[in-house]
């Protein structure tokens, strides 16, 4: 019984003792790793963004690819130059892809864009890293080399987009009911006989019944295919 109470009391002594100790502890070696960093981090540290605001993309439309060059280090950056590659899938129509950025203060954001079109769709494409180079350190004259990040995107045909609309029409008009494919099927049976009704005589002016019967065929068997 006494022993126990003696090792209880020992135990809590060691408690708030490490717990003096270590905060102290935790200071000492914070202040030593800091001014290591510091020693490191005295210059500047460029930070690349390159991103396009969808991730859907369509064939033939333009698309805005949008640089962001952040200073995060602790000195100006100089003499920033900017070079980008383009996706092989993609033409530049307006912009250009290398800059002469000059100078970036700490803290600030230089923006640049530029258009590119795409010219195939139904591919997954990753835009490349750009390729930010500059002078990090005034004293040195050391040139430092950084990348942006790559960003993934999807570039749909111009029907695959009509399609998106028209699921996402579907998903507006089921409120969220339709969502396995048998459901789709019913949902399309049903759109297809409203949009005869309402929409049939626009419809014939432009092609033929037949034809139409025959494409709205077509679509159904691909649906019921994929039950
Ligand atoms: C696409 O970009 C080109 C070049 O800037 C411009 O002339 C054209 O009007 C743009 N098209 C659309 C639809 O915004």
């Amino acid at each position: 019984m006494m022993r126990g109470q003696i090792s209880w009391g020992f135990l809590a002594l060691l408690l708030t003792t490490s717990l003096l100790i270590l905060p102290i502890r935790a200071n000492d070696d914070e202040g030593v790793i800091d001014d290591d960093e510091y020693a490191d981090v005295q210059r500047a540290h460029l930070v690349v963004r390159k991103f396009v605001k969808e991730e859907l993309v369509v064939q033939g439309k333009n698309v805005t690819v949008e640089i962001d060059i952040y200073n995060s280090g602790v000195s100006t950056a100089d003499a920033v130059k900017f070079q980008d590659t383009l996706p092989a899938e993609a033409s530049l129509v307006e912009g250009s892809l290398g800059l002469d950025v000059g100078k970036v203060t700490v803290g600030s954001h230089v923006k640049h864009s530029y258009v590119i079109v795409f010219n195939t769709g139904s591919v997954q494409v990753t835009l490349p890293t750009a390729l930010v180079t500059y002078v990090s350190d005034a004293d040195t004259n050391e040139r430092t080399e950084g990348s942006s990040t790559a960003m993934p995107l999807y570039v749909m045909t111009p029907i695959q987009q009509l399609q998106r609309y028209a699921l996402q029409a579907g998903a507006y008009a089921s409120l969220g009911f339709a969502r396995s494919p048998s459901d789709w099927r019913n949902l399309a049976i049903i759109i297809g006989v409203v949009g005869s009704l309402l929409g049939g005589n626009w419809v014939v002016k432009k092609v033929k019944a037949s034809n139409v019967n025959r494409k709205r065929a077509a679509a159904l068997r691909e649906l019921e295919k994929s039950d």
